[in-house]
């Protein structure tokens, strides 16, 4: 089954890196068959509920039927064929799509050729027509969409325990995704703070492992889980103490102190990240991943001693903040 993948957006390369580590994660077999800005056109048996509940950073799965230059819009759309029923074209532009046509004409353009079978219906239609503009037209029909307003209820200052050292639950979700956790496995966090990674992995049904060196920091993490059903293995515990209280994990989803806002209790931050790096070394499983929010250049050569270097992805966390988005794999 080919399947078209409206991406967010927020980022150039974020939302496509979390779509394939959330296929690669499930075990999909699955080959890319096209890209664009904003696009990802993949082959594979995908269970589209699983995504759904997964992904943070897409919009629509759709099930792609095809791609045309402007020159071959109108050809290809009079060849398509739509299951019967109800239908309506909704257009959208998201690329670099310069041509004449824009989506009010397209959509009008399309509807007339398909309307020629099937009957429009605009307030509930039973096929969703779905042409995006981008560096082609690129054209499916909707599967489903991603429901992305839960990400925005469960901000930092909607929980009952705040702290503002938590990542917006978008990008906390796509870190925990860039993990490649699975259902029922065990996913730590060992610089948790207020939970907002270990919130994200349960709500994907990973098993939590979280702990921090501050205590007040465990209790608030506790309540936070708490308001949203989640359970979780919590425990104070500096980084270097962490053997002591847990075994071999599947994943790590982390974003350690950053030296400035977030306390480092006293320590020299670089001698911290080497301390991580060992223990995460330890305490992953093999040929598993470690997500992890760095710094810089300087503490993802610190990383690479350890482990083999995936993916780096730069991100703006807030105006002048950027942070380095890292996967590893031991
Ligand atoms: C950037 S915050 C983590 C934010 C977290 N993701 C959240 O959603 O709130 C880093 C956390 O590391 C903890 N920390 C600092 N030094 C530590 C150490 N040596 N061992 C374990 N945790 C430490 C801090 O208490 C802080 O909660």
């Amino acid at each position: 089954m080919h399947y078209l993948f409206e991406l967010s957006g927020e980022h150039p390369d974020l939302p496509r890196a979390e779509v394939l580590a959330c296929i690669e994660a499930e075990g999909y077999p699955y080959k890319i068959l096209e890209e664009d800005e904003g696009i990802l056109i993949i082959d594979g048996a995908l269970d589209l509920d699983r995504l759904k509940e997964r992904l943070a950073l897409s919009r629509y799965i759709d099930k792609w039927v095809f791609s045309a230059s402007p020159a071959k819009l109108k050809k290809k759309a009079q060849e398509l064929k739509i299951p019967n029923g109800t239908f309506c074209v909704r257009a959208k532009h998201i690329g670099t799509w310069q041509r004449d046509l824009n989506t009010i004409e397209i959509e009008r353009m399309v509807g007339e050729i398909l309307g020629e079978k099937n009957k429009v219906d605009l307030n509930d239609p039973d096929i969703e027509v779905r042409p995006i503009l981008s560096g082609k037209c690129y054209v499916g029909i909707k599967c489903t969409k991603i429901e992305r307003g839960g990400f925005e209820e469960r901000r930092a200052q909607h929980r009952p325990f705040f702290s503002p050292i938590s990542l917006h639950p978008r990008l906390a979700r796509a870190l925990v995704n860039l993990s490649r956790i699975r259902k029922n496995e065990q996913l730590l966090d060992p610089f948790c703070g207020t939970g907002g990674i270990l919130i994200e992995g349960g709500l994907i049904g990973a098993k939590l492992i979280g702990s921090d060196i501050a205590q007040h920091m465990i209790d608030g993490c506790k309540t936070n889980l708490e308001h949203f059903g989640i359970s979780a293995e919590l425990f104070k515990s500096d980084i270097g103490d962490i053997l002591k209280n847990t075994k071999e994990v599947d994943a790590i989803a982390t974003d350690p102190p950053y030296g400035r806002a977030t306390s480092t209790h006293k320590e020299e931050i670089k001698e911290l990240y080497a301390r991580a790096f060992e223990v995460f070394s330890k305490i992953l499983k093999e040929d598993r991943y470690l997500a992890i929010v760095l710094p810089d250049k300087e503490f993802i050569k610190m990383g690479k001693e350890f482990f083999d270097l995936r993916e780096v992805y730069p991100v703006r966390i807030h105006r002048s903040l950027t942070r380095n988005f890292c996967v590893f794999k031991k």
